[in-house]
């Protein structure tokens, strides 16, 4: 039987497992795909039981999507370019890591008929998902990036990353097309701190969150007449780009897999 885990910590809330046991039932795979919570210590672990081949796939999750770098043999162009990684396998007898977070956020926009041309960007947040969200966008051929962040000082290692972003400070908005959330605020319901009343009705929110399905930050987009998206699809995508890596087979999007995450 091959092993999957999707290790993060926390890890509680991560629905990974539901939605590969669902693929991997549906393929007939001989598969389970298991959550684990893991510190720093570990990480070293899990790695080698990928080398002797004791399990077959990892994903991995905040807070190691950076981490977990310098214990891998290799890296695609992608997990490079954003030094990221979420999917990991052996190939060749090398130890690989993947960014599938890339391909996930591209497919989602595209699924809402967006057009990112041109456009100009504003990220809240720097954390794991951040330099994925970029290189897509930098891919889209988005005009500007913006990117604050409480602590600025990740930021400014993402502009190190990336030199085209630019950094604003934790409170000011620049002058956006659309705005991606992606702190963990609204996890809990929480709001965040910024003031859009000044802002047009005719603008892009999008939330990584899915879970609340409708964060304040989309709540209070939405009543004031813009456009909104949560981040299931970019969730869902970036599980099957992983899903294709591991298997080779491309699985089937569906609405039971949008129930899965009970939307
Ligand atoms: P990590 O930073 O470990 O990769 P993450 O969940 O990917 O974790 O990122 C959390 C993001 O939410 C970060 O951008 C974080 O800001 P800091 O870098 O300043 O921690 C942001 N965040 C979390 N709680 C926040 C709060 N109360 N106010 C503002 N930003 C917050």
């Amino acid at each position: 039987m091959k092993k999957y885990f999707v290790i993060g910590n926390p890890i509680e809330h991560s629905l990974s497992p539901q939605i590969h046991e669902f693929w991997m039932k549906k393929n007939n795979l001989n598969a389970f795909y298991k959550k684990q919570k893991l510190s720093n210590v570990d990480l070293s672990d899990y790695i080698l039981k990928i080398k002797n081949k004791e399990i077959d796939g990892i994903n991995v999750t905040i807070p190691f999507k950076k981490e977990i770098i310098s214990y891998l043999d290799e890296l695609s162009l992608e997990a490079e370019k954003t030094q990221s990684v979420n999917t990991i396998c052996l190939s060749n007898k090398k130890v690989v890591g993947h960014n599938t977070d890339i391909n996930g956020f591209k497919f989602a926009i595209r699924d809402t008929k967006y057009d990112a041309t041109n456009k100009k960007v504003f990220i809240l947040g720097a954390g794991g998902v951040v330099s994925s969200i970029i290189l897509a966008l930098i891919d889209m051929n988005v005009s500007n990036i913006f990117v604050t962040n409480r602590t600025k000082s990740k930021a400014d290692d993402l502009k190190n990353l990336f030199k085209s972003v630019k950094i604003v400070e934790w409170g000011e908005i620049p002058d956006f097309d659309m705005i991606i959330n992606a702190t963990s605020l609204g996890l809990k319901n929480e709001e965040i701190s910024l003031d859009f009343s000044k802002i047009k009705n005719d603008k892009f929110f999008y939330d990584v969150i899915y879970n609340p399905f409708e964060t304040n930050f989309l709540r209070n987009a939405k009543k004031a007449g813009n456009f909104t998206e949560n981040g299931k699809k970019m969730f869902i995508y970036q599980a099957a780009e992983a899903f294709k890596i591991w298997h080779g087979i491309q699985p089937e999007i569906n609405d039971e897999v949008f129930k899965i995450l009970g939307q």
